[in-house]
């Protein structure tokens, strides 16, 4: 495994720009199964899990080529419904093909994805969609197979508003017989993302981004072209970076309405935020605060997300004050909270719930990522820290962050990959 190294305590300046989010990337690419002609993607950042969602959809039998960051799919050639068990492990958004198989090919099989670093993560809610639009489900020896005879809409009501479900549902909705209504959907903005490249393949989507979603299928969706929405927790996640360490950063590409109740947090500790339109942002930080205690849940859309968790936690280390963070969405986010301590953060946690005394300095030390969410907390944890560190573990933070150390240096950070 790769580390980064990092010297910290370095001011940064400069303009940083935002890539294509990875999250509505994904089951985009996995919705271009729907349709019947080829497909353009724009602003599709290269990072690994996007790598294994193009060999998902060739070993199905689509053509899959990258220039620069477009993304051209031909879905024309695909015939094959078995997602490959070596690459459903390697990335568990393979889930996402389920319902796009389904519709388009009347079967799908993969393996179960299993647990990772931040829970269990089951897929029950997925299938259950899929059952009430007509699915037959069966599991033989860790493969779960999915058949029909033709998907009719009908009535899904999630019992938790689970992102990846409700993208699998309309993906397989959008080519169902009759209108399908999703209840207690997720209302993240890659939910509304992906629902206007279905609506541009043919689809009819109403309410997308409420929770309450009506999809009237269609019986063949053409061809589009489309661009991903920039990265929100790329974004954030480059601005808690700025606040922590100090600086003076515009962040482009920033979509400033999908980041709720960031913003007023950063402004009452004492960071400058200036938004310069509705796509980018000017952070200006001294990284020195007076005390102000902070509290806050994770929930799902429009709540405090759960994937900014972890840098959050790592920024409130340089906020004096007794901070509390209860982490909602998953039932183990918190193991970053171990690392950060060999840090010297003062930071109390167990699963759930953790206490931060913040203000305190920070030394360089040696970290590991769990998953890439925390090595990012990690990645500047390192930035506000005096001397140097090591994170362990380069590639897992590299599945969400492209460049990373080449974006960061451009700001004036010393940091370098090896
Ligand atoms: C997506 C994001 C991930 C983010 C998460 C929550 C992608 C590729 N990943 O993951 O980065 O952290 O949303 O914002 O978009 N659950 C079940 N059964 C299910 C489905 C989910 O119990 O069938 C539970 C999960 O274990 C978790 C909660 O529901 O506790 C939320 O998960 P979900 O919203 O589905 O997350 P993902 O779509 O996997």
């Amino acid at each position: 495994m790769g580390e980064f190294v990092v010297r910290g305590r370095r001011r940064l300046k400069g303009t940083v720009r935002v890539n294509g989010a990875k999250n509505a990337a994904l089951p985009i690419m996995a919705a271009t199964v729907l349709a019947t002609r080829p497909v353009i993607l724009h602003d599709v950042p290269d990072l690994r899990d996007i790598r294994v969602m193009s060999q998902v959809l060739r070993s199905l039998g689509a053509e899959v080529e990258r220039h620069g960051t477009d993304v051209f799919v031909d879905p024309r050639t695909i015939h094959n419904y078995v997602v490959p068990a070596e690459l459903m492990q390697e990335m568990r958004a393979s889930i996402f093909l389920l319902g796009p198989l389904l519709a388009r090919l009347g079967s799908a099989e993969a393996t179960q994805p299993g647990g990772c670093a931040i829970g269990q993560r089951p897929i029950d809610w997925h299938l259950y969609a899929l059952k009430q639009l007509g699915a037959r489900i069966c599991d033989e020896e860790g493969r779960t197979l999915l058949r029909t005879d033709g998907l009719v809409g009908n009535d899904v009501h999630f019992p938790f508003p689970s992102v990846g479900a409700t993208e699998n549902v309309m993906m397989a909705a959008a080519l169902a017989q009759g209108e399908t209504r999703v209840r207690n959907a997720a209302m993240e903005p890659e939910i509304v993302d992906l629902a206007q490249f279905l609506e541009k393949l043919g689809a009819t989507i109403r309410g997308a981004g409420t929770p309450d979603i009506r999809i009237t299928g269609c019986q063949k969706l053409g061809a589009t072209e489309h661009t991903v929405i920039g990265d929100r927790i790329e974004a954030a996640t480059f601005v808690l970076a700025v606040a922590g360490a100090g600086g003076d950063v515009v962040v482009e590409n920033c979509m400033v309405d999908h980041l709720p109740g960031l913003w007023s947090r950063l402004e009452g500790i004492g960071v400058q935020v200036e938004e310069i339109d509705a796509e980018t942002v000017h952070i200006v930080s001294s990284g020195v605060f007076e005390p102000y205690p902070i509290s806050i849940s994770t929930a799902p859309y429009p709540g405090f997300a759960t994937d900014l968790q972890p840098q959050f936690m790592s920024f409130l280390l340089q906020v004096p004050g007794v901070h509390l963070i209860t982490e909602r969405v998953f039932e183990n986010r918190l193991g970053h909270a171990a690392e950060l301590r060999r840090f010297g953060a003062q930071i109390v946690a167990d699963q759930r719930v953790a206490l931060i005394y913040g203000g305190h300095p920070l030394y360089g030390t040696v970290v590991s990522a769990r998953d890439l969410r925390a090595g990012a907390a990690l990645v500047n944890a390192a930035l506000m820290a005096q001397g140097e560190s090591v994170i362990r573990g380069r590639e897992i933070i590299e599945r969400g962050y492209e460049q990373l150390d080449q974006r960061l240096r451009s700001l004036g950070a010393e940091i370098r990959a090896r």
